[in-house]
Order: C-alpha cells, then structure tokens, then sequence
C-alpha cells in the first residue's frame, strides 16, 4: 500500500473524545519504549509524525493519525512503565481499557513486542485480555535491527512458543524494524487486506 499522506487528527484521553468513527483504524500499543511512536513515523515515512523520545512514556494521550483521507493509525500510551507512580499507571491502564471497549472502529490491533527481551508478565496478561474480550490482535516485534542474526532467527519462534504455552494461543506475527524499515511493507500491505476483507 503506498502511503500518499498522513496527518496528526488529535490527541485524546477517552474514548468518547476520539474522532468520528467513519473510518477504520489499527491501534499500535504495547510496554512503553517498545518503539510504537517510531513504527508509526516509519510506516508513514515520516521523522516526526508521532512524538519519540529516549524518556519512556512520551505518549500519554490516545493519538489519531488520518492516513490516505480513509483511515487512522492510532498511537496509545505505553503500558508498564516502571518508574511512573502507581496513580500514573492507573490513569494509563484506564485509558487503554476504556479505548479498547469502547472504541467500535478498531478493525485491527498490533501489540509491538521488543524482540530483545524474554516474554514479559505484563505483555502476556494484555494479550490474554485482549483475547478475552475478543479483541483480535496480531503480533509485532520490534527493535530487529538490535539482534545478532541467531536471535533473529530464533526469538520469535521461542516468543510464540512461550505464548502459546502460556495462554494458549498463536497470532500472526511482523518482525520489523523502524531504522532499517523491516517489516514495513509487509505490515501496510496486511492493513490493506484487513480493510479490504472488511468491506467485503
Ligand atoms: P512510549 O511513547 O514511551 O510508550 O514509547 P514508544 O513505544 O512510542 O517508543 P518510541 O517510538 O518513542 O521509541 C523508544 C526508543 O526506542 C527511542 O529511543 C527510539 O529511537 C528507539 N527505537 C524505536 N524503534 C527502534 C528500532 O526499530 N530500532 C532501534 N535501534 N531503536 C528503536
Ligand atoms: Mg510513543
């Protein structure tokens, strides 16, 4: 799918103050720092469409993005941050679960994994609500360019295995990488056919 122009819509902090639903979208989420502000700006090839910074939890609103006039990529804040106060994260958690409930034009949902790292607790228990509230998601790796090639190999096929050990189930997975633009292609051609095989 090429990509022929992308706007920032709107920063909000519940679901209710979200754009007009007219348009499909594709919500970005996952631990904060895991690299969704940036997999944004590369998948719309833009440096600063999406804020990003070094200091994990710059995204603390539900961010719209107007993609091609016709659909939204949605920045949500990172979960999980360890040195944010109890109050903060709650405030985010409530964020994130009143956006997923709520929210009727979610066609798909990407949880962006960092590739580096064994399988978390807190990712495990999202994606397990997630399916729970049969919310259908598909999985993204992210950071590939920071993985010696064994790990490139082997990672995610040991992430998956773990998570369906450990909640039983197995969604389609994207290895990408924001420097290197990695999986970008393969990521805006599979939203192509969601919304498409949607429409149908
Ligand atoms: P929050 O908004 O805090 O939830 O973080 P985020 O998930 O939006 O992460 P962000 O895109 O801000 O990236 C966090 C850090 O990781 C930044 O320093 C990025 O430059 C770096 N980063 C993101 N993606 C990649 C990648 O594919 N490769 C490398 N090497 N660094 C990356
Ligand atoms: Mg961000």
């Amino acid at each position: 799918m090429k990509i022929t122009s992308s706007s920032f819509v709107k920063s909000s902090s519940k679901s209710k103050d979200c754009p007009d639903q007219k348009f499909y979208e594709y919500a970005f989420i996952g631990r904060s720092n895991v690299g969704k502000s940036s997999l944004i700006n590369a998948l719309t090839n833009s440096k600063k469409l999406a804020k990003i910074s070094g200091t994990p939890g710059k995204t603390l609103l539900i961010n719209h993005f107007l993609i091609n006039e016709k659909w939204f990529l949605v920045d949500l804040p990172g979960y999980g941050f360890a040195r944010k106060s109890k109050k903060e994260k709650k405030i985010i958690e409530e964020i994130i679960t009143d956006y997923f409930l709520n929210r009727n034009n979610i066609n798909l949902t990407f949880v962006l994994i960092d590739l580096r790292l064994k399988p978390q607790k807190i990712d495990l228990e999202f994606m397990l609500w997630l399916n729970q509230n049969n919310l259908q998601f598909k999985i993204i790796f992210t950071k590939a360019d920071k993985l010696n090639k064994k790990e490139f190999i082997e990672n995610p096929d040991n992430y998956l295995k773990i998570l369906y050990n450990e909640i039983g189930i197995h969604p389609e997975h994207f290895v990408s990488s924001s420097k290197s633009k990695l999986g970008r292609e393969e990521i805006l051609h599979n939203i192509s056919l969601q919304m498409n095989s949607k429409k149908a």
